[in-house]
């Protein structure tokens, strides 16, 4: 991908899930951007390979920390203060699905687990960057939602309700925080080629399906999403909040 004109230059931008997928490659565009940049991830060994993926770049931070876990949260944030004393910019880009049965059947392990990362974590890690960005009287958050936040898909179910439910946040905290000039959006993608949705995408049959019913008649790479994503964390989305762009290749259009 070129180097791209968002304005980036030195903004402190948290991407929580950077160490693969979306995540990583908006820490790679940021990162060209001159941009500061922290990745957060569960497990350590993620995040070294991204570091070395990134010629270990010294304005990349690389914190572990599971996100459902607001104790973990905390100290994730006082590592981004200790390194660069104010945060700009939140991008809520971490997620996972567990394998479930049809809702009515759903254990409440799976259901919690699924509600606790994206749905909580996502509310914990939105909710301590907008303490931060209400005392400096600006900021943005951008959150990676889903499609299937809008609409029901098999194996998506309880993760569709979650992505729902980030969308409503979004909404919610675009409308409390817009006094404080932070403006709030989502992007929802359609399904995107990474290791998250490779059990789909990975099988003939699913994948030509899933084609089928986007009009733009492929899936989408990970810097279709990211293009939307530094867009709507520079100054020229300053007047957009309270959004969900979808970038789903026209899914949603039909
Ligand atoms: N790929 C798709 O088809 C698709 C479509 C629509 C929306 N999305 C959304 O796009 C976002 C990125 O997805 P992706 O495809 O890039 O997924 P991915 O390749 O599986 O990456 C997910 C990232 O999130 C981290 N993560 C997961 N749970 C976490 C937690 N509780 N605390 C901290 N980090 C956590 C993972 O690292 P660890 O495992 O080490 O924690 C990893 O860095 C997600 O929100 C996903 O829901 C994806």
């Amino acid at each position: 991908m070129g180097k791209l004109c968002f304005g980036l230059k030195d903004k402190v931008v948290l991407i929580t899930g950077g160490s693969r997928g979306i995540g990583f490659e908006l820490a790679r565009a940021l990162l060209r951007e001159e941009a500061k940049v922290v990745i957060c991830a569960r497990k350590q060994e993620g995040l070294e390979e991204a570091a070395s993926a990134l010629d270990d770049n010294a304005d990349l931070l690389t914190v572990q920390a599971h996100l459902a876990k607001e104790d973990q949260v905390e100290e994730l944030f006082g590592k981004i203060l200790d390194q660069f004393g104010k945060l700009d910019i939140l991008i809520n880009n971490m997620g996972m699905n567990v394998p479930t049965s049809e809702i009515s059947e759903v254990d409440s392990g799976a259901w919690n687990k699924i509600i606790d990362s994206n749905l909580n974590g996502t509310f914990y890690v939105s909710r301590r960057a907008s303490e931060l960005m209400k005392k400096q009287n600006q900021g943005k958050i951008v959150t990676v939602s889903s499609i299937a936040g809008q609409r029901s898909a098999p194996g998506m179910n309880v993760y569709g309700v979650a992505k729902a439910g980030m969308d409503m946040l979004t909404r919610v905290l675009a409308s409390e925080l817009a006094k404080y000039n932070i403006q709030v959006n989502s992007v929802a993608p359609s399904m995107v080629k990474t290791d998250f949705s490779k059990p789909f995408w990975s099988n003939q049959e699913i994948h030509d399906m899933v084609v089928s019913s986007v009009p733009a008649g492929r899936l989408a790479e990970t810097t279709d999403i990211v293009h939307p994503v530094l867009f709507l964390c520079s100054e020229g989305a300053d007047f957009i909040t309270g959004q969900v762009l979808n970038v789903d290749g026209g899914a949603t259009a039909v």
